[in-house]
């Protein structure tokens, strides 16, 4: 038990996330640097799905396969073991990286200091917040002019609604950009391109007249001015705070220059919370507890045609998770045991005997498993937190070839238990709609229909604003919104019922119609 502990203690599993080009890859890249996961700069490059709008998902597809091996990262600093996990940089597969987020706990949100903060990042903090998971801000790219660093404060507060605590502060920006101080750990770190981390000096008090000798006067004058005003507006550190999601620390500094990014580690393993608690249907599961248990986030197929397998990766949650021994799964009642268990240090991939709380672990799957699939030692749980998100865009899906439409059925079926997309069924006349938050995810499907399952699908457009469960503990209202509603009802794939909004004013009329049901956006409620 002792060990356990021990090795939990040690863990910490989050995810870097960003809008595009915001310095997610260079970051990650950088922190496997220090992590001696790698040796030199570029090899994460290669798991990076360019940004054309040109749906050239073929292409989108094959850097996906690439990117399993860097799907999760671990390495070791400190005494700390460390595991990222990746997630698309790519809109369109938002998905994909909700479902990461479930799974991870904590994250480090990157901010391009020009840009300020983006859409992207919105919802992704915005299903961080869900979960209450602790965030650490990153503003990246200070050897750019950008903004003002109380301006990308306030925005920060305002649009990803977080408190936040600098916990360093730049002095000047751009070409002029002088370094930054750690206010965390006290120190002035100076810009000093080409070394390999800036240069850092103990500096525990900018009062100190030493301070202008560095760097210069002026500067020295307003880093005085603002750590002044930073003592007086923003909160100090908490611990409890940031590890209930509640604050969140800021650091400053240039992702592909290596500057603040160690500061940003040595704190993060510091700080950042071992891995957590996790809530199932039927109690809480504390990564301490003895009988290990886990679920799968996140199915990614092979696209290597003559390896049809695909990897489940589960996350540890509780115990020790070893190879070749039973396990229940659960949503199956069945026992499976796993001969090759692999985890993932950097880009290779490795056989694993014992994996710990935090870790992630890749199952090779024949189609045994879904999201949200539970593994136990017998006991019987489902976690909860993997939501479907209402998706933002949809299309009729057709059989376009009578002679295969049992293989297009089994397609869609396994296509939506990997969470390619969202499929949901009219209640009025049987017709299945594909519900997708990015257009790419309708040409994977398509594509994947077709070369694995020898299916051919046909799209047709239909007009739809959003689909939300809906529920009521009032039974006759329920029966009337689905009598009225007849022709904009369906049922998710589980069988739920699902209210199909043809346009923002729809929606917002029937919520105001039926204030006694409940429209949800995500399908846990
Ligand atoms: P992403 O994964 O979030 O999409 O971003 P990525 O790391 O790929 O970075 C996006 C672009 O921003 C890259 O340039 C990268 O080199 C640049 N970048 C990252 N960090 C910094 C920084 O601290 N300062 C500056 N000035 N630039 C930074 P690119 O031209 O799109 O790609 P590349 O040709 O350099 O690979």
């Amino acid at each position: 038990m002792a060990k356990l502990q021990e090795e939990i203690d040690k863990r910490r599993t989050f995810a870097v996330i960003a809008h595009p080009d915001g310095g997610k890859t260079t970051l990650t890249e950088k922190l496997l640097l220090f992590g001696g996961a790698i040796q030199v700069a570029g090899a994460v490059k290669s798991n990076k799905i360019k940004k054309s709008t040109t749906s050239d998902f073929m292409d989108i597809e094959k850097q996906r396969g690439i990117s399993v091996a860097t799907s999760v990262m671990g390495f070791e600093y400190k005494d700390y073991k460390v595991n990222i996990l990746d997630t698309p940089g790519h809109k369109d597969f938002a998905e994909d990286t909700y479902r990461t987020l479930t799974a991870v706990d904590s994250v480090i949100v990157v901010i391009d200091v020009a840009k300020g903060v983006e859409e992207q990042t919105e919802k992704l903090v915005e299903v961080c917040r869900m979960r209450d998971t602790p965030v650490i801000v990153f503003i990246n790219k200070m050897d750019r002019e950008g903004k003002d660093g109380f301006d990308l404060l306030d925005e920060i507060e305002e649009k990803l609604k977080l408190r936040v605590c600098p916990l360093s502060w730049p002095i000047g920006m751009g070409q002029r950009f002088k370094g930054v101080y750690n206010i965390y750990e006290k120190k002035l770190n100076l810009f000093a391109p080409n070394t390999k981390y800036g240069n850092i000096l103990e500096f525990d008090n900018i009062d100190n007249p030493e301070l202008e000798k560095h760097i210069g006067e002026t500067y020295a004058e307003t880093l005085r001015e603002e750590a002044d005003l930073l003592d007086q507006v923003y909160p100090k550190f908490d611990h409890t705070a940031y590890g209930a999601g509640k604050l969140s620390p800021v650091f400053f500094g240039s992702a592909i220059n290596n500057f603040g990014v160690k500061e940003l580690l040595d704190c993060f393993v510091e700080i950042a919370p071992a891995p957590i608690q996790f809530k199932t249907e039927e109690r809480v599961v504390e990564p301490t507890e003895g009988k290990f248990s886990g679920f799968v986030f996140k199915i990614h197929a092979n696209m290597d045609p003559r390896h049809r397998d695909r990897i489940a990766f589960m996350r540890v949650c509780s115990g020790v998770f070893q190879r070749n021994t039973n396990y229940l799964h659960v949503r199956k009642n069945k026992k499976m045991k796993f001969s090759n268990p692999t985890t993932f240090m950097a880009s290779k991939k490795e056989l694993v005997e014992d994996a710990y709380p935090g870790d992630i672990v890749g199952l090779y799957d024949s189609g045994n498993f879904k999201i949200g699939d539970t593994l136990t030692e017998g006991e019987v749980l489902n976690f909860t937190g993997i939501p479907s998100f209402s998706p933002e865009m949809f299309k009729y899906i057709e059989n376009a070839d009578p002679m295969k439409s049992k293989q297009l059925a089994k397609g869609i079926r396994q296509l939506m238990d990997e969470g390619v997309a969202q499929l949901f069924t009219k209640a009025s006349n049987n017709r299945k709609i594909i519900g997708t938050v990015g257009q790419l995810q309708f040409e994977v499907l398509q594509y994947r229909l077709e070369h694995e399952y020898t299916a051919k699908c046909r799209y047709e457009p239909v007009m739809l604003y959003k689909a939300c469960w809906i529920t009521s503990d009032d039974e006759e209202k329920l029966k009337e919104f689905h009598r009225k509603k007849a022709n904009f009802m369906a049922k998710d794939k589980e069988g739920r019922d699902v209210y199909l909004a043809e346009s923002r004013w729809m929606l917002e009329t029937a919520q105001g119609d039926y204030p006694e049901i409940e429209f949800h956006f995500t399908s846990e409620f």
